[in-house]
């Protein structure tokens, strides 16, 4: 038998930029405040790029219709770990590494954490088998800072149903403690971290949310 070649380490070393995530339970209003975000950091002259998981390029966004898809009831959780995982591996070589490597802001809807979170705590696998899946997937990309938008489960699902016209995805459809484990497992990951974590109340009006957060990445322009 041939010795196997030696396979380097894949880490993609992180360039200049900064990149930010946003993560929590559903109807946490990220999409707002990415947006409010994404306004004030362009008026101070940065080159932000949007991105939201999955998704984000033409395969990613193709890997998004299975995953997300109601019909699909007979989906593993293997399965699904893989497909969040390929997806994330697309986006980030083709869109997130090449914009931070030109030294720009990247602001993303969800990223690891999520499957940490939902895989993990909600679909109860093992954390650290997706934790390598994850870096794998990633080249070990981490995220400078990790914006955790928190709030009840049962005003988040509230939220959804009066603001939604469409069908809901199969995350959504699952049953509540499904989604309080999901919870508890973000507000878990940032104690764990508290340096790269910035939880806020998602209870609060959309202003005050936007100004907590604008104070924290503020600390990382200068
Ligand atoms: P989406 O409609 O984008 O929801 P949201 O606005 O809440 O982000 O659907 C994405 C769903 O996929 C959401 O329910 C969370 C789930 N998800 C995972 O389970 N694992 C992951 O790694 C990611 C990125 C998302």
């Amino acid at each position: 038998m041939g010795s196997m070649p030696s396979t380097p380490a894949v880490g993609r070393s992180k360039a200049a930029g900064l990149f930010v995530t946003f993560e929590g339970p559903e109807g946490s209003g990220k999409t707002t405040q990415i947006r409010l975000l994404a306004a004030w950091l362009s008026q101070r002259g940065a080159d932000v790029l949007l991105a939201r998981e999955p998704g984000g390029t033409r395969i990613s966004d193709g890997v998004r219709g299975l995953l997300l898809n109601p019909a699909h009831i007979e989906m593993r959780p293997e399965t699904e770990i893989l497909l969040f995982s390929a997806a994330r591996a697309q986006l980030v070589g083709e869109v997130i590494q090449p914009h931070l490597a030109r030294g720009g802001v990247v602001l993303c809807d969800r990223f690891a954490d999520s499957t940490l979170a939902y895989q993990g705590y909600g679909r109860q696998l093992d954390l650290g088998v997706l934790r390598q899946i994850t870096a794998f997937a990633t080249g070990s990309l981490t995220p400078d800072l990790t914006i955790c938008l928190d709030l009840p489960i049962r005003e988040g699902l509230r939220r959804k149903q009066s603001g939604d016209q469409g069908e809901w995805n199969r995350f959504e459809r699952e049953q509540l403690e499904f989604h309080e484990r999901v919870r508890a497992g973000f507000l878990a990951l940032a104690s764990a971290e508290p340096a790269r974590w910035l939880v806020v109340d998602a209870q609060q009006p959309v202003e005050e949310i936007h100004a907590e957060i604008q104070r924290r990445v503020e600390g990382w322009l200068r």
